[in-house]
């Protein structure tokens, strides 16, 4: 029997992932990929939206995908490859361009917050045309399931409207996805600012814990996140963000409940618990750097495995594109 399909994606937007993309993203997909059938992309198609440097961002395309891999996505088992490898993405995102409202689009609040915090002047009509593309992503493999960001939710919705007016106007031509929207307790905060969430993009990044960072480095960042003036290792987001932010982190490395956690350190002072913390994430990425270190050892291996999952990707997106010019008329 054939799985359900799965799509998922991240921007090569920086040299290292941090840890909120591995615990809210990689984790997931990596179990997801045993009853799925499975296309991860890295999505460097939709990184130029703002300005790069082309050396720097072929090697950051790299780095994500190793880093998928050193993570447990399995490129022989999941589709695993890099967007712009599949033309047919920018080939479907002009399509569906077309039959999006300008209006429609102008309502992403995500664009609204990057074009204000950009500038006119450095807002590119890509920014603009994002969710478009992310539509094609989508909707050219066929996909019943979408593990997002909740920041990403209001696209997966643009992309089930374009789905069905396209299959109303031209007949069915494409499944209509759905968001599964990443839980609360997969949310991991800047341990310097645990409001915000941690991001590859932050402005500074001493509350960012890198996936290949030197293990001490993280070790050092744990022992010097922001807490508060309790001293209680105990879960409460509201008025200890801080060490909540810690104990999620915990719990999300170690598969244990926070209770449990939080019995474990009671008493204690957060030194230790700090310590305990950076021992699990030694621990958790100690390995996965090093494998990723050794992928990006042999570049002509990684690209032979990633031009191999292309294959895979346009066999399947290609399908799709084709039924989509016989449908419209071209
Ligand atoms: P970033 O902000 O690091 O650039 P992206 O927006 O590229 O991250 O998101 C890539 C994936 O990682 C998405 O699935 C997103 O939900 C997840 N993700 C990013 N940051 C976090 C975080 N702090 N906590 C949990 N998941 C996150
Ligand atoms: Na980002």
């Amino acid at each position: 029997m054939q799985k359900p399909r799965l799509y998922s994606g991240m921007q090569p937007s920086a040299d290292s992932l941090q840890i909120g993309n591995y615990i809210g993203a990689l984790m997931q997909w990596r179990d997801l990929q045993e009853s799925y059938d499975a296309f991860f992309s890295v999505v460097d198609l939709h990184a130029i939206t703002v300005a790069q440097d082309p050396e720097h961002l072929r090697e950051k395309t790299r780095r994500t995908a190793a880093q998928y891999i050193a993570a447990g996505i399995e490129p022989s088992r999941s589709t695993l490859y890099v967007q712009s490898h599949v033309p047919a993405h920018a080939e479907l995102a002009w399509i569906l361009s077309t039959i999006t409202g300008f209006g429609e689009a102008g309502r992403m609040t995500q664009f609204k917050d990057k074009s204000q915090r950009y500038g006119a002047d450095a807002t590119s009509v890509g920014l603009f045309t994002y969710p478009v593309l992310m539509a094609a992503d989508i909707l050219l493999y066929q996909t019943d399931i979408v593990p997002v960001g909740d920041d990403q939710k209001q696209h997966v919705e643009l992309t089930r409207d374009l789905a069905e007016r396209f299959n109303s106007r031209f007949g069915q031509t494409f499944r209509v996805p759905m968001p599964v929207i990443q839980q609360d307790t997969a949310r991991i905060y800047d341990l310097q600012n645990p409001t915000a969430k941690m991001s590859k993009s932050a402005e500074t990044d001493a509350g960012v814990l890198w996936l290949l960072d030197e293990p001490s480095k993280s070790a050092k960042k744990i022992m010097r996140a922001v807490t508060d003036s309790e001293g209680s290792v105990r879960y409460d987001r509201e008025n200890k963000p801080g060490v909540s932010n810690l104990l999620v982190i915990y719990a999300a490395l170690t598969g244990r409940q926070i209770p449990a956690i939080e019995d474990e350190y009671a008493g204690r002072g957060y030194g230790d618990f700090k310590k305990g913390l950076a021992q699990v994430v030694v621990e958790e990425f100690g390995p996965v750097r090093e494998r990723a270190l050794e992928l990006l050892d042999d570049p002509a291996e990684l690209d032979r495995v990633l031009a191999v999952n292309a294959a895979k990707a346009s066999e399947v997106a290609n399908r799709t594109l084709a039924d989509v010019y016989e449908k419209i008329g071209l």
